[in-house]
């Protein structure tokens, strides 16, 4: 074992205690709960804004909580803009171990305003300095997958023939393979190319997140996940399937000639395809998520009558492999009585 200060900002810490060793995945739990159980009672209100604000509220209350030293690396923007969870902030009561945080407090604002599936609240951390910084680019191509045909993703190669060979690996028609992807303008092209060799797409308002956990799943009813999407949530996804198994593979897509410019100048290569493991560096990654509204991969939150609310939460630990599912039943009577009134 190595006394080696690991830290200088701790100088007394050695490198076992500043690494995250302890199950902190059992810890977000209770975080991404309280952000679902405060965005569901604006469920179909029909406002993204009060949403997204009731999940980062809570989140960041719960957060203080944990005895962490946690950085926002991933965060709800520059601190101007965001006064909670902004990049940079420093989050946790200081002490080891030392973490990168990145968080989606409310991962589809819109779906929940509008009462539509699969909206999540998400959080994941990973060892100090293991996170890709995105930088200038907003948007990231991806395309991800569960274990058996993690080999098979490449962003080199046209997406119709990684169907096919996806379609072979499986020994199934290309025919019954199924390719989730966000619904906008910029995926027509793909999308059509996609329908042409044959393949299913299902398309979806918002939340790839959710899609890239469905589609690393087992027994999922969709082989991958494809498109153009934020590049936080792409970070986020890597963590996830680093904890789960399969893969995601990115490369930046820089909106327009600006964007470009400032990535190349600061020295991103827009060639490169990133692996989950340059996404998300390392084996001691946490995350956890917790359904807000019903989705594939997990239940959205549902107040059964009475006095109870239940919540439907998955928890993971990369270095373990283990996954769990928690169901938590809330007392709402309790719940209001705490939390200065995040939890309505
Ligand atoms: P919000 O959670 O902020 O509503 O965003 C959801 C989302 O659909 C992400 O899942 C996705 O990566 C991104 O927005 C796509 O961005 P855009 O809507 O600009 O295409």
């Amino acid at each position: 074992m190595s006394s080696e200060p690991a830290d200088a900002e701790h100088p007394d810490a050695d490198a076992t205690t500043v690494r995250p060793d302890r199950n902190l995945a059992l810890e977000l739990v209770r975080v991404t709960e309280a952000a679902a159980l405060a965005a569901a009672r604006l469920i179909g209100r029909g406002d993204k804004e009060a949403a997204d604000q009731a999940a980062v509220d809570a989140m960041r209350y719960v957060l203080d909580g944990v005895s962490m030293d946690g950085i926002v690396v991933i965060g709800e923007g520059e601190k101007d803009e965001a006064p909670m969870l902004y990049n940079g902030e420093r989050i946790g009561d200081g002490h080891p171990p030392l973490v990168d945080i990145a968080v989606d407090p409310l991962e589809g604002t819109r779906l929940t305003a509008l009462g539509m599936p699969s909206a999540i609240t998400v959080i994941a951390l990973a060892q100090r300095g293991a996170m890709f910084d995105p930088g200038p680019c907003v948007y990231m191509e991806k395309l991800a997958g569960g274990p058996e045909i993690a080999d098979l993703l490449d962003l080199e190669r046209p997406l119709p023939e990684t169907l096919r060979l996806i379609a072979q690996r499986r020994g199934v028609d290309i025919r019954d393979v199924m390719v989730v992807m966000l619904d906008r303008p910029r995926h027509q092209e793909q999308m059509n190319a996609v329908r042409e060799a044959g393949a299913r797409v299902r398309l979806i308002l918002d939340g790839d997140v959710s899609a890239a956990l469905l589609a690393v799943s087992d027994n999922s009813r969709v082989d991958v996940l494809w498109g153009i999407g934020g590049t936080p949530e792409g970070v986020i996804s890597a963590a996830a399937v680093k904890c789960t198994g399969g893969q995601l593979v990115g490369r930046l897509w820089p909106r327009d000639a600006d964007e470009r410019e400032r990535a190349v100048a600061a020295g991103y290569d827009l060639e490169r395809v990133l692996t989950a493991d340059e996404l998300v560096r390392g084996e001691d990654i946490f995350f956890s998520a917790t359904g807000v509204t019903d989705g594939d991969v997990l239940n959205g939150v549902r107040y059964s009558g009475g006095d109870h609310v239940t919540t439907d939460s998955i928890s993971m630990r990369a270095r373990s492999g283990t996954v769990r599912r928690i169901t938590a039943r809330h007392d709402r009577v309790k719940l209001r009585g705490r939390g200065r009134g995040l939890y309505g």
